[in-house]
């Protein structure tokens, strides 16, 4: 990753550190992901060597800087979803201007609805960041999308261990899946579907 990227992402952080202080309501929070998860989630995409990966929660793009600069690395391409257009809006103005359009699809949709749209294995790399409650309500989308050596990440594991449990629960019960908690940023929920 450049300088000048990591730069954006570091002002991007700063900017939302700044606004999310600001607001009471979680929900008007920004909630972007934190320098060493997306490092994290940096590195594996490339090392798995994901071209398909699907963000549900783009909020104003970090972790969608992120995994563009990943797939733009092994040739690969990120679909971002959210259900909140504005803050798409600025996400795509974002990627676009760190050179990265080529390799995003944004989408203002319900997580839960695309990926029970997607067909089986479709996705090499899944990052859920949006309402963690939901996911397990999901099921069993975010694992039948994933292709044989594919991975899902979920935001939140050790900031909101209770709130994640359902769904590592049912990846626990899946006959092939390693799963485990990264203890990066918030803690992030990491099942290899073998
Ligand atoms: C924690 S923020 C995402 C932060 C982002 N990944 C980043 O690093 O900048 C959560 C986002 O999920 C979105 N969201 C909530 N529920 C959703 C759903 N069911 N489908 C898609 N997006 C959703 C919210 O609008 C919000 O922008």
């Amino acid at each position: 990753m450049d300088v000048t990227l990591r730069k954006t992402i570091a002002e991007l952080n700063e900017a939302a550190a700044r606004h999310d202080a600001t607001r009471q309501d979680r929900l008007e929070r920004w909630r972007v992901l934190e320098p060493d998860a997306g490092e994290f989630l940096w590195f594996l995409a490339q090392s798995t060597g994901a071209r398909i990966i699907v963000e549900v929660g783009t909020s104003r793009g970090v972790s969608t800087l992120w995994l563009a600069d990943a797939a733009r690395a092994v040739g690969g391409h990120v679909l971002s979803l959210d259900t909140d257009a504005d803050a798409q809006g600025h996400a795509r103005r974002t990627v676009t201007d760190a050179g990265l359009a080529d390799h995003v699809d944004f989408r203002v949709e319900d997580g839960g609805t695309a990926l029970a749209r997607m067909p089986d294995g479709a996705v090499d790399l899944l990052f859920l960041d949006a309402e963690r409650t939901e996911y397990a309500s999901w099921w069993p989308h975010p694992y039948r999308v994933l292709r044989q050596g594919g991975v899902l990440v979920a935001d939140n594991a050790l900031s909101h261990p209770e709130e994640i449990a359902p769904l590592h629960d049912l990846l626990l019960r899946q006959p092939h899946v390693t799963v485990t908690t990264i203890n990066v940023g918030k803690g992030e929920l990491v099942a290899l579907r073998r």
